[in-house]
């Protein structure tokens, strides 16, 4: 039986892809979850799982050597894939540190860990496969509407957060180069649906509308962004770790490409169209919500993935129209206030607050 080590399997694209892993292997596979559980980490995203008896979660630091290296002693690991990262722009701009911790020290550590009990055990035989699971960001920005990244695309990182996912992406590059470390980088743009946090675009315009709260849009809403629904993703990744060729990078996207302005309205569009007439908060919804705001400080203009290389050497794209994942998306949020209420405690509430003075 095949043992998958997740990182970060509480967050809103590794919880995502558990469900589906367990869904699609069954007993065939044991999934290890392992999280911090920071403010973005979430035990309820994984309730259709968490019984399964071919399912565990430790509540464990990735910074943490100790931990890390025991996990490894104690199982015989075949896939590592690393979801665990600090991944809010805006909160890497306020404080760019803990950015550095999680995503640099972090990845270094598993990196090491997983070397050295693949080594132990009977040297890099060709099934251990660790996936690095990185963002488009890497590449920077693209300034005018014409243009795609490429896996030949030079790494310009511009923010904090994509700086330091692309120092975690060159520590895999010189694991491949140096130890042969049996890895491959995939660059996924921006992902949507179910669990996402609401501090990410999409969550937080859907929440803030139907509380009939003010819509944030940063500068005038004209930045573009190629939107990926994340079972998409999870498919994505999951063939990438079957039938990817180690060493390689793999962009993950494909052609679906919005100004922030364009999701806003949808947004509202959707959300009008789908509460019942009966339902308080209906009378919330409006495009008069929508609030021009300061810029984000570095806001990268435009992200595009032309998904060629994946398509070509694994046979992926995406499957899921906008329109359709959109949809989807708002009926899970409208059916889950509960989740939503509990995540919008606390902490939120004060980030909200010191991020927004509107
Ligand atoms: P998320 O913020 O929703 O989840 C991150 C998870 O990592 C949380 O459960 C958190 O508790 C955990 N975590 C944070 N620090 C940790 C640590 N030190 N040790 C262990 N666990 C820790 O993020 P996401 O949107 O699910 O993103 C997952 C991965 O995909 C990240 O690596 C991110 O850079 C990448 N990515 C995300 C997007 C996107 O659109 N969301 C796009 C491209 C790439
Ligand atoms: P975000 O979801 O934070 O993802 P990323 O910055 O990683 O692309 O933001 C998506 C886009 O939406 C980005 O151009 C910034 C913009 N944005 C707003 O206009 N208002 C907001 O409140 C947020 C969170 C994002």
């Amino acid at each position: 039986m095949r043992t998958y080590l997740i990182t970060g399997g509480a967050g809103f694209i590794g919880s995502n892809f558990i469900i589906y892993l367990l869904e699609k292997y069954k007993r065939d596979i044991r999934v290890i979850n392992i999280d911090k559980l920071t403010y973005a980490g979430n035990l309820e995203n994984l309730k259709s799982v968490e019984k399964l008896d071919n399912y565990e979660f430790h509540k464990i630091d990735i910074c943490d050597k100790e931990a890390i290296s025991k996990l490894f002693a104690e199982n015989q690991i075949d896939r590592v894939i690393h979801f665990a990262a600090e991944s809010h722009v805006d909160r890497s701009i306020r404080d760019p540190e803990v950015f550095v911790k999680t995503n640099v020290l972090g990845t270094i550590n598993l990196l090491n860990a997983a070397k050295l009990a693949w080594e132990r055990e009977k040297g890099y035989i060709e099934d251990k496969v660790y996936i690095q699971v990185s963002t488009d960001e890497v590449y920077g920005s693209l300034e005018d509407d014409e243009g795609y990244f490429y896996e030949t695309t030079p790494l310009d990182p511009h923010s904090p957060y994509s700086a330091s996912k692309a120092s975690a992406d060159l520590l895999v590059k010189s694991y491949i180069d140096t130890y042969k470390f049996p890895a491959i980088i995939t660059r996924c743009s921006n992902n949507y649906g179910p669990y996402q946090f609401p501090e990410k675009l999409i969550p937080l315009m859907i929440n803030n509308a139907l509380a009939g709260k003010k819509l944030p849009v940063y500068g005038r809403g004209q930045n573009i962004r190629d939107w990926l629904y994340v079972l998409d993703h999870a498919k994505a990744i999951d063939l990438v770790a079957e039938k990817g060729k180690l060493g390689e990078v793999y962009n993950v996207g494909g052609h679906n490409e919005k100004r922030n302005i364009e999701i806003v309205s949808i947004i509202i569009d959707t959300l009008l169209e789908l509460l019942p007439a009966d339902d308080p908060r209906r009378d919330l919804v409006s495009h008069d919500l929508i609030t021009y705001v300061e810029d984000r400080k570095g806001h990268d203009y435009r992200y595009a993935i032309a998904p060629d290389k994946i398509k070509k050497d694994i046979n992926w794209e995406p499957e899921t129209p906008f329109h359709e994942g959109i949809k989807y998306t708002i009926k899970w949020y409208l059916e889950n206030g509960q989740w939503m209420e509990h995540v919008t405690k606390g902490e939120y509430q004060h980030y909200y607050n010191q991020m927004y003075k509107i």
